[in-house]
């Protein structure tokens, strides 16, 4: 793993036990909300052979939200994938979760086209090289899969560089020190949203990369974005 990644990984395995309750924290419980809307928009999770990979999934939330729309006996099988251990922990906790595989998104231990679906949220503002994140996922899709994206995204409108400009290099880092002394983490999560792509870059990248459909979808006046697309 690149240098960047490694320190990535220890900024996660710190904030590990402490990142979901600063999640509904800092966005006053709307991370909720986005994950319910972006796991609806996934088709087809009829059958027991329908897969579905949870990428940079963090402590399951994603998959959580997903799975629990599903009609019971569960339809699907899951994956969590994430290269911090004690962020799967948390999510081991939490639920009883499905298979929870330690690996870089960068360098995927599945078999091409092994998942129906494969779900990111808050994970490729993280990686090295989005592209090479974006291609990785194309090849783990089956024809006609769906990735879905839950991220923010570099702010292009008047009161997103209002948000993310002014409000939050303010509050983020000090709200972060506050409950859970890794300021630092929460500084990065300010500065790795205003320096990614905007969520018209990251469209084109995913056309670039031969995905079709690609959707993007604002959530809360482009706090959150979901950008849906299929693979080709
Ligand atoms: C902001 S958290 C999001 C977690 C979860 N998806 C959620 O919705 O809350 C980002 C996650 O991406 C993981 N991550 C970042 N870069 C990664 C990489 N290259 N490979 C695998 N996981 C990575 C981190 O360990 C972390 O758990």
């Amino acid at each position: 793993m690149e240098p960047m990644g490694i320190a990535i990984q220890h900024m996660f395995d710190g904030i590990a036990r402490r990142y979901d309750f600063l999640n509904h924290f800092l966005s006053a419980g709307r991370d909720k909300a986005w994950r319910k809307k972006a796991a609806g928009l996934l088709k087809g999770g009829e059958g027991g052979s329908f897969r579905v990979l949870d990428l940079c999934g963090g402590t399951g939330d994603f998959w959580k939200t997903w799975a629990d729309m599903q009609s019971a006996p569960r339809p699907a099988m899951g994956v969590i994938a994430d290269f911090s251990l004690p962020m799967l922990h948390q999510a081991r906790k939490k639920f009883q979760a499905p298979p929870l595989v330690r690996m870089d998104a960068l360098k995927p231990c599945f078999k091409p086209g092994t998942f129906d679906a494969v779900l990111c949220a808050y994970g490729m503002r993280n990686l090295d090289s989005v592209g090479s994140g974006i291609d990785e996922i194309g090849r783990l899709l089956k024809p006609g899969g769906m990735f879905i994206t839950l991220e923010f995204f570099r702010p292009t409108t008047i009161f997103t560089r209002f948000f993310y400009n002014g409000i939050a290099p303010l509050c983020i880092p000090f709200l972060g020190w506050f409950f859970s002394s890794r300021r630092q983490a929460y500084t990065y999560l300010v500065e790795s949203i205003r320096g990614f792509k905007s969520a018209a870059e990251y469209r084109d990248c995913a056309r670039d990369q031969g995905f079709k459909d690609v959707t993007v979808i604002p959530c809360d006046f482009g706090i959150s974005h979901i950008v849906t697309a299929v693979k080709g």
